[in-house]
């Protein structure tokens, strides 16, 4: 049968990594899983407890296509909460997870043939949807001297409708200031472009709070998800803050696209945003593992990065040990027993050169992985 050219996205890499340590545990080795961009723990217990009342006592039929009221609202003040800013829950609308957010906002933003800037390295679905639906992603080699996030000065001359930034960032966990995310949206408002902000690892953050594009403007789309500080990654829940005058668009698109957000994720994650004690456990892990990894990792040769503002990744240059990460990835989990991801997911360019490693699993995982990288790193300079 025909098929539609839009259609011929790039496959994930890190999917080929998953599957070659699914090959490997199956023939019996231990693998240590830093490819893995997701929380080793489930959702909180309150939040599972109150799924299961939920399917006890509940039909969970379609809910209306902006989300149950209630976890519109508990969003809102969440903006309270974590950034001080006063929102309209009328301006929330919950989502399939983030990735659904993506569709409604590119559907609803731009038409066939626009351009819309997203810098590399970056979270690989942004382009791929973007192509899907016959958009253009337009490419920024983001500096190192940068922390790998775009400026302003990028999106000169570019002729573009869009900017998508993402703080923190996957792969790196570099964040954009508040200065550096303010000039971001004023040469994106200065070009006539929409500013879109994927702020789905806020509350994984170490050492600085993250800035919500929301402290800066209401002329944004901001995109939020459960996946990741929620922990809640298979429930496919997230959510997005529009301008007023775009509620009823997205509600529109919403309707027809999805007609609603699974309803006994909205329960769930109605009840995850209070179970405060469980979600700073998990963080306290991140923070442990993080500092653990920013320790070892030079011990093993593995030095050259940013350390990481938020989420739960480490983006290595290992230039000077190869010009082929996948093959480099190959051989560390077929030699470490080690699956860590090549940086072609993030980087089509230069990513031939980089490594993810990511630390959201356990902080047992994480020692025993770097153990493993130091012992290979060191056969192979030996
Ligand atoms: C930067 C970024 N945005 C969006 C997503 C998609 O998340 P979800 O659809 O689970 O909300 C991911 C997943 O890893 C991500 O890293």
């Amino acid at each position: 049968m025909r098929n539609s050219s839009r259609g011929m996205v790039d496959p994930f890499i890190v999917m080929d990594v998953m599957e070659a340590a699914r090959a490997a545990e199956t023939a019996g080795r231990h693998i240590i899983h830093m490819e893995v961009g997701q929380p080793g723990s489930a959702a909180p217990e309150g939040a599972r407890m109150a799924a299961a009342a939920a399917m006890q006592d509940d039909a969970l039929g379609y809910t209306v296509a902006l989300g149950l009221p209630a976890l519109r609202a508990r969003i809102a003040q969440l903006y309270g909460e974590w950034h001080n800013v006063d929102l309209n829950p009328e301006r929330v609308v919950v989502t399939s997870g983030s990735s659904a957010a993506f569709l409604l906002a590119f559907t609803a933003l731009f038409d066939a043939g626009d351009r819309v800037v997203i810098g590399a390295p970056g979270y690989p679905s942004y382009r791929q949807i973007l192509k899907a639906l016959s958009l253009e992603p337009v490419l920024i080699d983001a500096q190192p001297e940068n922390r790998l996030q775009p400026i302003a000065a990028d999106l000169k001359g570019l002729n573009a409708q869009g900017l998508m930034v993402a703080s923190p960032a996957n792969p790196t966990g570099t964040m954009l200031n508040h200065a550096a995310m303010s000039s971001l949206i004023g040469a994106a408002q200065d070009a006539g472009a929409a500013f879109i902000s994927d702020e789905i690892y806020h509350g994984i953050e170490y050492e600085a709070k993250a800035v919500t594009a929301l402290e800066i403007t209401d002329e944004a789309y901001v995109i939020n998800s459960f996946s990741k500080y929620f922990s809640m990654t298979g429930w496919r829940i997230g959510w997005m803050v529009v301008p007023e005058d775009h509620v009823r668009i997205i509600e529109r698109l919403a309707q027809n696209m999805f007609i609603c957000a699974p309803h006994i994720s909205q329960v769930t994650a109605l009840a995850a945003m209070d179970c405060h004690d469980e979600l700073r456990a998990n963080m306290k892990v991140y923070s442990d593992n993080r500092a653990l990894m920013l320790e070892e990792l030079p011990k093993a040769g593995l030095g050259k990065f940013a350390p990481p503002d938020g989420a739960f990744y480490v983006y290595v240059d290992v230039s000077e040990y190869t010009d082929d990460s996948r093959q480099f990835a190959a051989e560390i989990l077929e030699q470490a027993g080690v699956a860590v991801t090549p940086g072609l997911d993030f980087d089509r360019k230069r990513g031939h050169q980089t490594l993810r490693l990511s630390y959201a699993r356990s902080t047992e995982d994480i020692i025993e992985g770097l153990t493993r990288l130091k012992a290979f790193m060191s056969n192979r300079r030996a």
